[in-house]
Parts: structure tokens; sequence; C-alpha cells
């Protein structure tokens, strides 16, 4: 091998959330791909939307990474993900049958958990059970699919291809959550045999999909390609940095696109933040911005219903509508520490169009304290009473441009603040849902 190999390494660029999920970064990841030949998945499972506007037409990701719309693209699905089959084969079967080839351009890790029916259960039991006190999940099984990796009694991909050792794993597993089910959350009982017959008749088709997803990576690294990593959920509601409890149960942050796919840190070469204009929720937890929660009458300001409205701010996976509020430039600077940033994607600024003012979060007064960054756990952050900065707003509309000098002049002066105070270059400005309504001030792959 030549010496100077390294300099037709590729370049590699990371995608994740700052904020509390649902930033764009399926828009953005779709925009991106054009320079990449391959994107993958390092984390969450199903309970991520990723929406794609492409010429008009909506398309929906939840585990197949959104770079599934350039048909040369190869999509790598790591060992950090937690992976239903259920779920898969779904949503594989919705975009085949528009006409998109998946499966012979999915690969998949042998060594990511799998979420199996059982888990789904204890996700429903335990938030019905915690009733008030919920964490507001989006019932898809991922929190106790973690738990069991962690615990080190998980089934994962390779184990379906063993299916003696597979039963006696779920037999054992089963026995478990069943007791748990039964006696702790007073629910039903999951049957064995169903349960074992429904995930192996996924093993056939899973099969064909399986990589060593590190080597393949690795393979392609020394080919010179370029590398996407898309990050599912957001910085705040990371296992460890978030408003924890009230978090995801998976490092979200841009680390973990190492560890979640099994490419070394020094791989990741440029971490793009995607920050939503302002902020929005869903699901329980504190959110110091807050202006509007549709289940909460003290929350109820109408600038915060208007951003709800424009912003068509509905899960993209459970349709539950979600809270918003003023960006958090303090907990944009935490996502900063966090991640790492090279650069930030500021997304859905003509959400803001038509506000008299605009509002900045730059900081809290928490017990007499006065703090420029967001503190961790939920308990701290419900305590943090925000400190705003104020900026005119703007008349007419940014939808759709394309061109930093089109933007009003108050647009610019707002967005150079947000990024004076975080100390980070913003690299895209984002428009409008469609793929090309995108500014770019400097490419994350160039
Ligand atoms: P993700 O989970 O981070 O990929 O984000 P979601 O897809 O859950 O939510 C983002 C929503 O905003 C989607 O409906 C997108 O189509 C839409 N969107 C993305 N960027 C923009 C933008 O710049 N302007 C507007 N108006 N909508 C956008
Ligand atoms: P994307 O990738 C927004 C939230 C849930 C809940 C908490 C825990 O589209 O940005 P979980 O089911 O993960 O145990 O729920 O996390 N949550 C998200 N919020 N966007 C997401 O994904 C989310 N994935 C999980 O609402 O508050
Ligand atoms: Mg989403």
């Amino acid at each position: 091998m030549p010496q100077n190999s390294s300099q037709h390494l590729g370049r590699n660029v990371v995608v994740i959330g700052t904020q509390w999920g649902d930033e764009g970064k399926g828009k953005v990841v779709d925009w991106l791909t054009d320079h990449a030949q391959a994107v993958v998945r390092f984390q969450g499972g199903h309970n991520a939307g990723h929406t794609l506007m492409i010429g008009g037409k909506k398309t929906i990701l939840r585990l197949i990474p959104s770079g599934i719309m350039h048909p040369k693209v190869i999509c790598y699905i790591g060992n950090g993900v937690v992976l239903s089959p259920e779920a898969l084969f779904k949503e594989i079967a919705e975009l085949e049958s528009a006409g998109l080839n998946v499966s012979s351009r999915l690969r998949i890790s042998e060594a990511a958990t799998l979420i199996l029916p059982y888990h789904v259960a204890i996700d429903h039991a335990r938030e019905k059970k915690k009733g008030d006190a919920k964490i507001g999940t989006t019932g898809r099984g991922i929190g106790p699919a973690y738990e069991d990796k962690v615990a080190r009694r998980a089934l994962r991909v390779q184990d379906l291809f063993y299916p003696e050792q597979f039963a006696a794993k779920l037999r054992e597993n089963l026995e478990y959550h069943n007791f748990v089910l039964k006696n702790y959350y007073q629910a039903p009982e999951l049957d064995f045999a169903n349960t074992l017959a429904e995930a192996m008749s996924y093993a056939e088709r899973i099969k064909a999909m399986v990589t060593d997803v590190s080597s393949a990576l690795y393979a392609a690294e020394q080919a010179g390609q370029n590398l996407l990593f898309e990050g599912a959920q957001g910085t705040l509601l990371d296992i460890d940095h978030g408003t924890y409890p009230y978090v995801t149960s998976s490092n979200c942050v841009a680390g973990n696109a190492a560890a979640g796919s099994g490419v070394g840190p020094a791989s990741l070469h440029y971490i793009l933040g995607i920050t939503k204009a302002y902020c929005t929720r869903v699901g329980a937890g504190p959110f110091p911005s807050e202006l509007y929660d549709h289940e909460n009458p003290a929350k109820q300001d109408p600038i915060g219903i208007r951003l709800a409205d424009i912003g068509k701010e509905f899960g993209s996976v459970t349709g539950r509508p979600r809270r918003t509020g003023w960006l958090d430039a303090a907990a944009l600077k935490r996502s900063i520490q966090i991640n790492g940033l090279t650069g930030l994607c500021i997304t859905k600024l003509d959400v803001l169009d038509g506000l008299e003012t605009i509002r900045l979060c730059v900081g809290y007064r928490l017990d007499g304290k006065t703090l420029d960054v967001l503190p961790r756990g939920a308990e701290s952050v419900a305590r943090c009473e925000p400190i705003y900065e104020d900026f005119p707003g703007w008349k007419g509309s940014t939808y759709g441009i394309r061109d930093w000098n089109k933007l009003p002049i108050e647009a610019q002066h707002y967005l150079r603040r947000v990024e004076n105070f975080c100390g980070k270059p913003i690299a895209m400005v984002s428009t409008g849902p469609d793929r090309d309504e995108t500014i770019l001030l400097q490419h994350p792959f160039e």
C-alpha cells in the first residue's frame, strides 16, 4: 500500500439533532447524500420519523437510512440500532411498492439488537403504570430492547441464524419478561411458540441483508468513498446528556456514530448539528423556552400555537402534537460541547416569517445563579427560568429561498447572533421541506 494512501480516503459527515428530535435531519441527510456513497444509522430504532420531500412527494423513514432515495447509495443499519424485524419489513414493503429497490441496497449488522413483541408490551405496560409521570415514549419497545442489550440477555440479529440457541434464549427471556408483565404490571403474557414462530419467519429474509458493517465501512473508506452517518432523536434526548429520565434509551450524540457502527472516532470528519429555528418537543419532560403544549392549560401562548400550526408540528411516527417554544441557544451551547459540532444547519426558518418579535433564549436563572448553558437532568432543567434577547422579525416570506443574500436583513441578523453566541458557523439554512429549499454556506463534504 502506498505511504500516502490516507490522502485518498473519503470524507465522512455525521448529522445529528441538537434539540429534542424532529429538527429536519431526514431532509438534510437526503440532501447531503448526493455527495456520499453510503448512509449509516447507528442508534435508535423505529422511534425515529425522518421526513423527506422530493418534488412535492413525501416519504417518512423510520428505520431505513434517509439515503435510500438515491439509487446507487448503500444504506447500513449499524450494531447500535435496535431493530424490529416486523417494522423493518413493513417499511421495506412500503418503499418497494412505491417503486424503490431497497432490499438490494440495505445492509444490516449481525450485532444489532432485536426488538421483539414483548419489548413493545413492556413499553406500553410501564407507561400505563406510570400514569401522569410517564415519559411519553413512542411505544415502540425501544427502552426495553436497550435494557436487554445492557443486561447481556438480548437476542441479536445473528441469533436468528441459530434456531436452537435462539429458541433457548427466547424461552429464558420470555420467562423473565412474562413474570414481570403478569405480576408487576398485571398485563397479558406473551406466548412462546407464537413469538418464536414470528421471529423465525423473518430469519431468511434478514440473512440476505446481513453484513459485517464495520468491515464494509472500513473497505468503503479505504476505497475513498464518503460516508454519511444519520443520527436519530436529538442531543437533549441522549440517555446520558439529555433531560434524564425524560430521554430515549440510546446515546444520540455524534460520538456514538463510531461505537454504533464500528468505525473509529477519527473517521468522523465533520459533525453537522441540525437545529430548528425554534424548539419542539414531543413527549414529557422539561422545556425552558416552551410556549405551547396542547395538553397543558398553562402553556397556550398564541405564538407557540402559530409555530405549531405553520410548522405542522405533529409527530411523524405517532401523530402526536408537538410542544413548541423559542430557539434555546443556551441548550444549543450544550449540544455544541458534547457533539464537537463543526457547523450548524438551521432548519424551518420560514416558520418564523411574519412574527413581530423573535426571542432567543441565551441563558437561565437557576437558584439565584445565571447560567449560559443548559444544565443536565430533568430536575435542574425544570427549574431554569429562561433569559431572552429580542430581535425584530421580518416581513415577507423566506419560504424556498436558496441564497443567503436574499434573506431579509433581520433574518440574517438573527442567524448571525445565533452563530456568534454559540461560536460555531452556520453551514446551511433550510427554508422549506423540499430537498432543494436549502441555502448552502459551507458544504460539509467539501
Ligand atoms: P427529523 O426527525 O429530524 O428528520 O424531522 P421530522 O421529519 O420528524 O420533522 C421535520 C418536519 O419539518 C418534516 O415534516 C419536514 O418535511 C419539515 N421540514 C424540514 N425542513 C423544513 C423547512 O426548512 N421548512 C419547513 N417549513 N418544513 C421543513
Ligand atoms: P426523530 O429521529 C422526537 C422521544 C419520545 C419520548 C422519548 C422516549 O424523528 O427525531 P422512546 O420511544 O425513544 O423510548 O421515547 O423520546 N422521541 C422522539 N422525539 N423525535 C424522535 O425521533 C424521537 N424518538 C423518541 O417522544 O419523549
Ligand atoms: Mg422525526
